[in-house]
């Protein structure tokens, strides 16, 4: 099946079961912006919490924060993003619709990685066991003439983004010859800035009122409480502050579902670190981040690091975690070295001390950071695109059948067992629920007594449930169930007294944090 299509149906499995729901839905929608429903919202909270306690209680030196989301709008003016966090953008005049002039030029770039990666899945298949990939990256013509390609517009994309030049921007969508996907046109406007903060006015009298910015990162609330921080905890250097919470940008082109959104949650750790030693920290975050990743168990081959080809105007270093999507690899989480600019900008602006004594050094100085930040609904989205499955099996008949699978982690799954009573009567319904109200307090438990067992299976495979007990005549007798897993439809007779056990080896956080 192509990606697209995967893509697509996950997005109506999303609506389908509960996931997630365009927000504002029965007034036609609001664009970029999204619900979580029953199921998506036990998946986040899961994710924050894999997140959070991977931050803050296997560190003994990351506490956390949770900041407001109104702040002084001095402080946006002082972290450059009053000036500076913008995107170009550029319209196409025929078909009135807007893009980023940045992204046009990625995209062109993919087409010809992805030229590149044809030509070699092409020769793999003909050379078979023979192949030799290096070689063949290494001499085949349409291969270099792509790579070729890619390499001077790379490098001709990246010195017009340095010097901030937007009517290169514009020459090199021309000379490249991009359409607008909607018109089919190269009739483009000049490139502009757009700024991305959205703001409101607080106070209630129209000439009193101040302009505030609804936060794009949450970063700066953990900036500008550092100090309180830092003091109350008597935290001593190196130490890290980790939040999660809203972030809201107004996104000039929102598309790929949850993917880019115009309000979104952010989980950030700023870690404060002596100067001159950030970049040892910067590779130590790198890599603990990407084990992160990689414990959840979707394959390391699907995850790369990318280096940014333009710093941002805070960062001495920065990369991005990206995973493959069914629409290429793309950013999860962003790992950036910060030096001392935000906190020396705040004791500017501020006019407050903003510094740390090191007692082994004896002198005080600006701490340097570095900052892990991941958007919790963009990990929702690569834990769905991941575990998103469609499978041939066969039914209870011995006939062939599909099952739609999320092979979701188990300790990130939204319901952890459905207990399933074979039939309604001969007392198995209310011997279902004393299993449900026994285990309650451990596991989120789903009580399903609708329709046949074999469509029970299913609507708890689509969820992503591990585990499924059915309560059946025999149950009646010893105190028995059978317990069915979600990855290999296998079925265990097991003690109900067993459960609890057997179940919370496989849900517990735990599971994971053993892989770190
Ligand atoms: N404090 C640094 C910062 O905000 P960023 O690379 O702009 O860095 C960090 O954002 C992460 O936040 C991204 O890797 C992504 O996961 C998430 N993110 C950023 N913009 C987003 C958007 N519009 N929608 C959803 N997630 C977004």
């Amino acid at each position: 099946m192509a990606q697209e299509d995967v893509f697509k149906k996950l997005v109506a499995h999303c609506k389908e079961y509960g996931f997630v729901f365009q927000s504002s839905e029965i007034y036609d929608g609001l664009g970029a912006v999204y619900d979580y429903g029953q199921n998506g919202v036990e998946l986040k909270n899961n994710i924050k919490k894999y997140w959070w306690d991977s931050m803050v209680l296997l560190h003994e030196n990351v506490v956390g924060l949770d900041s407001a989301i109104f702040m002084h709008p001095t402080i946006w003016k002082a972290s450059g993003h009053v000036d500076a966090f913008s995107d170009p953008l550029i319209d196409n005049r025929d078909s009135k619709k807007r893009y980023r002039a940045d992204v046009l030029i990625e995209e062109q770039l993919a087409k010809f990685e992805d030229k590149i990666e044809k030509e070699v899945e092409k020769a793999k298949k003909r050379f078979g066991e023979t192949f030799d990939e290096k070689q063949f990256r290494e001499t085949n013509g349409r291969v270099l003439e792509n790579q070729q390609k890619w390499n001077d517009l790379q490098a001709r994309f990246v010195k017009a983004l340095n010097d901030s030049n937007l009517d290169e921007l514009k020459q090199i969508i021309i000379d490249q010859e991009i359409v607008c996907p909607v018109s089919g046109t190269r009739n483009w406007t000049d490139v502009r800035q757009f700024n991305l903060m959205f703001s409101t006015d607080m106070g209630a009298a129209a000439d009193g009122a101040m302009k505030i910015y609804l936060r794009p990162e949450t970063a700066q609330g953990i900036f500008v409480n550092y100090l309180n921080v830092q003091k109350t905890g008597r935290m001593k250097i190196p130490f890290g502050i980790a939040q999660i919470g809203k972030a809201f940008r107004n996104e000039i082109v929102a598309r790929q579902f949850i993917f880019r959104m115009r309000e979104f949650e952010q989980m950030e750790m700023q870690f404060f670190v002596r100067p001159g030693s950030e970049l040892e920290w910067f590779q130590k975050w790198k890599q603990t981040r990407m084990n992160w990743h990689q414990a959840l168990g979707f394959g390391s081959e699907n995850y790369r690091f990318h280096e940014h080809d333009k710093l941002a105007h805070y960062a001495n270093a920065a990369v991005d975690v990206e995973y493959k999507f069914p629409f290429g690899f793309k950013e999860v989480e962003g790992i950036h070295s910060r030096t001392d600019f935000d906190l020396s900008q705040h004791q500017q602006f501020s006019g407050k001390k903003i510094q740390y004594f090191d007692p082994e050094l004896n002198e005080s100085y600006v701490p340097f950071v570095v900052e892990t930040s991941i958007g919790v609904d963009r990990m929702f989205l690569q834990i769905m695109a991941a575990s998103y499955s469609e499978e041939e099996i066969l039914s209870e008949d011995g006939k062939k059948d599909m099952r739609v699978v999320l092979r979701i982690p188990a300790p990130l799954a939204p319901i952890k067992l459905a207990v399933l009573p074979l039939m309604k009567k001969d007392g198995l319904a209310e011997k279902a629920r004393e299993i449900i109200d026994e285990l309650k307090f451990d596991f989120n438990c789903q009580y399903d007594e609708k329709d046949s067992i074999g469509k029970r299976y299913r609507r708890q495979d689509a969820i992503g449930t591990p585990f499924c007990v059915t309560v059946d005549h025999i149950t009646m007798e010893d105190n028995t169930v059978t317990i069915r897993y979600r990855d290999t439809m296998l079925q265990d007779r097991v003690a109900i007294s067993d459960l609890k056990n057997i179940i919370s080896g496989e849900v517990s956080l735990k599971k994971l944090f053993a892989k770190l």
